[in-house]
């Protein structure tokens, strides 16, 4: 019997990590300038690094391979061994950075706000009593735009209003900013009206656009100095790096303002969901939708038998993330395959098909 799945193409919807670099960016990166840069002489890398301190209005800028060991380095760099951060309910640096604030800087971390997001009087209110009780409180992080609340973005007026408390009180802020590029498409406010609050700011090359390995960290000179020291003790210091740098260079070029197509593929899903009786959780801000189906692993091996890839991530509720090599048709045969599965789940037609 012929396999009609054969030619049936996966729709891989559980994260804009997955994507594959284009043949473009595979000719940009044969075609890169390199050196070793652990003596700092790989051009591809320093630009790289210029430009996006440039973007963010920082000093400086530091390459890394992964967007936690940029948080994990920003954090390294502005804190002290048993010191308290605060960051928002659900923070990557805080659930999904295997326990690194704890192992490598040694910092205890308090959350405040809801849901991922916070407010200038939340930070006053966390703050402990200046006594030798306490473990100082001494940076803030905030994560924009919020991954496990679905993409959403965190206002800018809530930022400024944590940024104006932090700095009365002292703390670092610091921004992960894995998805800023979404926020910034998404409000068409610029990348440094967002970072400019803060201390330092991660952001990622490899999420939504499309290259295959790198997140860049931007800071003070004197900031980044003193994380170039411990992206070293890491094992983070990369030689010829600048044929990964020529991807992130690659992807800033072609793959920023195409984020915008990503967020109207996610309005579409979140839309057309809704049209199949799903619980959406509210509309995207970005490229995520979150929606909820009670028996999450029937959902799962229907949709996975024909071949649709989402990913769990509470229990309840399911992810689904369009990205780059998810185009307009792919989202509408990803909804088609939905209905199919819930037809199978259910034991009869979705209730707009009926
Ligand atoms: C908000 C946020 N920060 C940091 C990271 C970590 O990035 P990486 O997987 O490159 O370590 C992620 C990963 O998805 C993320 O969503």
């Amino acid at each position: 019997m012929p396999d009609i799945l054969a030619d049936m193409k996966t729709l891989d919807l559980r994260s804009d990590t997955v994507t594959r670099p284009t043949p473009p960016m595979r000719e940009a990166m044969a075609r890169a300038e390199v050196g070793d840069d652990v003596y700092g002489e790989d051009p591809s890398v320093n630009l790289l690094q210029e430009r996006i301190a440039r973007m963010l209005g920082k000093e400086a800028a530091l390459f890394v391979p992964s967007g936690t060991m940029a948080n994990q380095l920003a954090l390294r760099a502005q804190t002290q061994h048993g010191d308290v951060i605060l960051a928002g309910e659900h923070a990557h640096v805080l659930q999904y950075e295997s326990g690194g604030a704890a192992a490598l800087s040694g910092v205890q971390i308090k959350t405040l706000g809801v849901g991922g997001f916070f407010d200038g009087p939340d930070v006053r209110a966390a703050l402990h009593p200046r006594d030798h009780h306490y473990a100082p409180v001494t940076l803030v992080a905030v994560e924009n735009t919020h991954t496990v609340s679905g993409g959403q973005i965190f206002p800018l007026e809530r930022i400024r209003s944590v940024a104006e408390v932090a700095r009365e009180c002292g703390l670092r802020l610091h921004l992960d900013g894995a998805r800023l590029w979404n926020a910034v498409v998404a409000t068409g406010i610029p990348a440094a009206t967002w970072a400019e609050p803060f201390d330092s700011v991660s952001c990622c090359l490899s999420k939504g656009l499309g290259a295959p390995v790198g997140s860049v960290v931007s800071a003070s000179a004197e900031t980044i100095e003193r994380m170039h020291r411990f992206r070293k003790m890491l094992g983070g210091g990369m030689r010829q790096a600048g044929v990964l740098a020529a991807a992130g260079l690659y992807a800033l070029d072609h793959h920023v303002t195409r984020l915008a197509d990503d967020h109207a593929h996610a309005r579409r899903l979140s839309a057309g969901l809704r049209e199949l009786g799903l619980k959406v959780r509210s509309e995207p801000d970005t490229n995520m939708v979150l929606f909820g189906f009670d028996d999450v692993r029937g959902f799962l091996r229907a949709t996975r038998s024909r071949k649709l890839l989402i990913d769990p991530i509470a229990r309840g509720i399911l992810r689904a993330v369009t990205h780059l090599d998810v185009d307009a048709a792919d989202v509408e045969d990803a909804l088609a395959r939905i209905a199919e599965s819930l037809i199978e789940l259910r034991g009869s037609a979705p209730r707009d098909a009926r």
